[in-house]
């Protein structure tokens, strides 16, 4: 069937009227579709007057499953690279580990990256009479990914639109997931095919509850403009196709490092020739004498070094600010959480999750700097990632009181 614009379902006009329809057109699922005076020239007509009308017979399988998921949180920007896989995959770690049910879907077909950062490669799903299984992290966290599904890792999937629609289809149909508190879905960058799909899939299976059926999306950046304008494009497309932004996670804000894994060079310009040759620059490794002055100068203290690394001054508060959309948090640029996505693990040490479980955010960042002073090197993205992820909960706590009666 001809595509249908996701900006006319969200605006609540006609839902199957393509884009480029003629005016007066009677609707995809009509049956006058490709068959009525109003159709004469479009370039729709033919696929109309072929394709099966009537109402997609998978909502009512799709609407099924979804019932039993209270949040469906779609991790979204317009740019790639961004860190949407580390992002989703940190906040389904971190919400599982606050006791919610939580699952991870990776509709990013092309480059799935989600088996790799929660260490299930080589992992396969099974099915049963109840549909696919996904696969188990810990009992309360589990994941979906065409990952799985590739007999070859290193293999391209190359596959058109209707084919990756097509397969989203089924991981909303026929995915297993039992009650999920929350599902989070790690999306390709963009605006394209993929996102349209699931948001539509989603919308039309909550039409009978209203709403977005508790979808929304949570949306990366980092604070360089080249991602800044396209996440700007991509909070439009969550507003023309209607889906609530629950907020935009500013990430690589900086970068933070443990003073002992950076490397300080001297560089000194000596001009060849006695001063008549050209500047050459003459730079020298004192990591060791660098880091021996700062033990002797700040004795106990684990010490962080910050540098903003590609703009000062936060770019996303602004437009968050401009588009009226809340910013979550910022997340640094920091190795552990890059190593920890590499490792396929949770990013967060069990006593700090244990914390902010218990206690907050607050509580949390704090119980990680006490354990800094006492010898270990603390990992700076925490405080923040628990800050992002409990104003996740906030935000969607509203929803459902065992949210709220976890915070
Ligand atoms: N805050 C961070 N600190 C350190 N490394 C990070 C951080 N965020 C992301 N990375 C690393 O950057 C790389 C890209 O991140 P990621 O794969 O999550 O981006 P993506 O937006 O999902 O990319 P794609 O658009 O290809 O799906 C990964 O290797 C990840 O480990
Ligand atoms: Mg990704």
């Amino acid at each position: 069937m001809a595509s249908t614009t996701a900006g006319a379902a969200a605006s609540g006009g006609t839902a199957d009227v393509p884009e480029n329809a003629n005016q007066h057109c009677p609707g995809t699922s009509s049956d006058q579709a490709g068959k009525s005076a109003a159709c004469a020239g479009c370039p729709n007509q033919s696929i109309c007057a072929t394709a099966p009308k009537g109402p997609d017979p998978d909502l009512a399988a799709i609407a099924a499953r979804m019932s039993r998921v209270k949040h469906k949180l779609l991790v979204l920007s317009g740019k790639g690279g961004v860190g949407k896989s580390t992002v989703s995959a940190q906040l389904a770690f971190a919400l599982a580990r606050r006791g919610f049910e939580v699952g991870l879907l990776d509709i990013d077909i092309c480059g799935p990256s989600v088996p790799k950062m929660l260490g299930l490669e080589g992992q396969e799903i099974h099915s049963s009479g109840a549909g696919w299984s996904p696969v188990y992290v810990e009992d309360n966290l589990a994941v979906m990914s065409i990952g799985f599904m590739l007999p070859n890792p290193d293999e391209a999937v190359i596959w058109r639109g209707p084919r990756k629609n097509g397969l989203i289809k089924q991981f909303l149909k026929d995915v297993d997931w039992g009650e999920l508190d929350y599902l989070v879905v790690d999306a390709p960058p963009g605006t394209s095919d993929e996102h349209i799909t699931i948001t539509q899939c989603l919308q039309g299976a909550a039409l009978g509850s209203g709403g977005s059926g508790g979808a929304a999306a949570v949306i990366v950046t980092t604070p360089q403009d080249v991602a800044i304008i396209d996440v700007r494009k991509e909070v439009s497309f969550c507003r023309k196709v209607g889906l609530p932004v629950l907020g935009v996670v500013e990430n690589m804000a900086g970068l933070v490092l443990p003073a002992e894994r950076a490397a300080f060079s001297a560089v000194r310009v000596k001009q060849a020739d006695g001063g008549a040759g050209p500047a050459e620059e003459v730079e020298e490794d004192v990591t060791a004498q660098v880091l021996a002055l700062l033990a002797e100068r700040f004795p106990g203290a684990a010490l962080r070094l910050r540098a903003e690394v590609f703009r000062e001054g936060g770019g996303a508060a602004r437009m968050c600010a401009d588009m009226g959309v809340p910013l979550l948090g910022r997340l640094p640029l920091d190795p552990a959480l890059g190593a920890a996505a590499d490792a396929g693990r949770s990013v967060l040490a069990p006593e700090a999750a244990a914390a902010g479980a218990a206690a907050g955010a607050a509580e949390a960042a704090e119980g990680v700097a006490k354990g800094g002073l006492e010898g270990v090197a603390p990992q700076a993205c925490i405080a923040p990632l628990m800050a992002i992820v409990g104003k996740v909960v906030e935000q969607t706590a509203g929803v459902d009181g065992k949210a709220a009666a976890a915070q």
